[in-house]
């Protein structure tokens, strides 16, 4: 009887020790931490190029496919809604590309033609993200660099993976255009001061905060004021 209790008592700590290391694509909500994105040993939980879905992935959807009108919350057009991991996951097959509407609709329909697409490289991003398994993956270590600040380097991939789902092309939303160096200097000299106040979120209203979905980091915040307080330099 004892030994009973005994196998009974292991199946059940074994069970719960397993909860916490199971990962239900489409259901769990919250992020796996990955300490060292590309310097991983390649393991299963950490492999060396691991997509970071919170940094590389979700700014994309919220940029290209949320803004209001389309995709957010509120508007949630189609029943699509693409702000956040769960919801995303609506469309997601873990492991499978072609098999993942929220994937294969990037080559087709959507964005809408007009609007602003996303580049192969970002597509691919999303291809191997769904090829890891499509994890909630948060990433410890950011590949932000805060000396990179000109915009051919550092400033126009910021710019291509937060801004330009809304501000990639004319006429950009509020009539910003950031895809092309001409535009964005432009904007970048005329508006300075409501730019920077918008990007720290202390712009005129909450309709100004940029990016909507959410603060960009302080590493990036600095890297797009030092190249506005520079004249925007190419
Ligand atoms: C989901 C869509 C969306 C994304 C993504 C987005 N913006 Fe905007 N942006 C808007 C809208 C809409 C407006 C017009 C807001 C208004 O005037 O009330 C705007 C306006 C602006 C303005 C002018 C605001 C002013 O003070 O007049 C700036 C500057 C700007 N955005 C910068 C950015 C930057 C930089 C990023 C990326 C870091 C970004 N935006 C990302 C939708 C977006």
């Amino acid at each position: 009887m004892r030994k009973v209790f005994f196998i009974v008592g292991l199946v059940l700590l074994a069970s719960i020790a397993c909860k916490h290391q199971m990962v239900v694509p489409g259901t769990s909500t919250s992020p796996i931490i990955i300490a060292n994105p590309g310097t991983g040993g390649g393991t299963t939980s950490n492999p060396s190029d691991t997509v970071c879905f919170n940094s590389e992935v979700l700014p994309l959807y919220q940029s290209y496919c949320a803004s209001a009108g389309c995709h957010s919350a509120a508007s949630a057009r189609s029943g699509v809604v693409t702000t956040d991991y769960f919801n995303i996951m609506k469309g997601i097959r873990a492991n499978s590309p072609n098999s993942s509407k929220y994937y294969t609709i990037l080559f087709n329909d959507m964005p809408p033609r007009g609007s602003p697409q996303m580049t192969a490289a970002q597509v691919a991003t999303i291809q191997k993200w769904i090829s890891q398994g499509a994890l909630n993956t948060l990433c410890m270590t950011t590949t932000c660099d805060s000396t990179k600040t000109t915009y051919s380097n550092g400033i126009s991939t910021l710019f291509a993976t937060y801004c330009n789902g809304c501000h990639g092309v004319a006429p950009g939303s509020g009539n910003i255009i950031l895809g092309d160096y001409t535009n964005a200097k432009n904007t970048g000299i005329s508006i300075k001061q409501s730019f920077l106040n918008d990007i720290n979120y202390a712009g005129a209203t909450a309709a100004k905060n940029m990016p909507p979905a959410g603060k960009l980091s302080s590493c990036q915040i600095l890297q797009i004021t030092k190249w506005i307080n520079n004249g925007c330099p190419q």
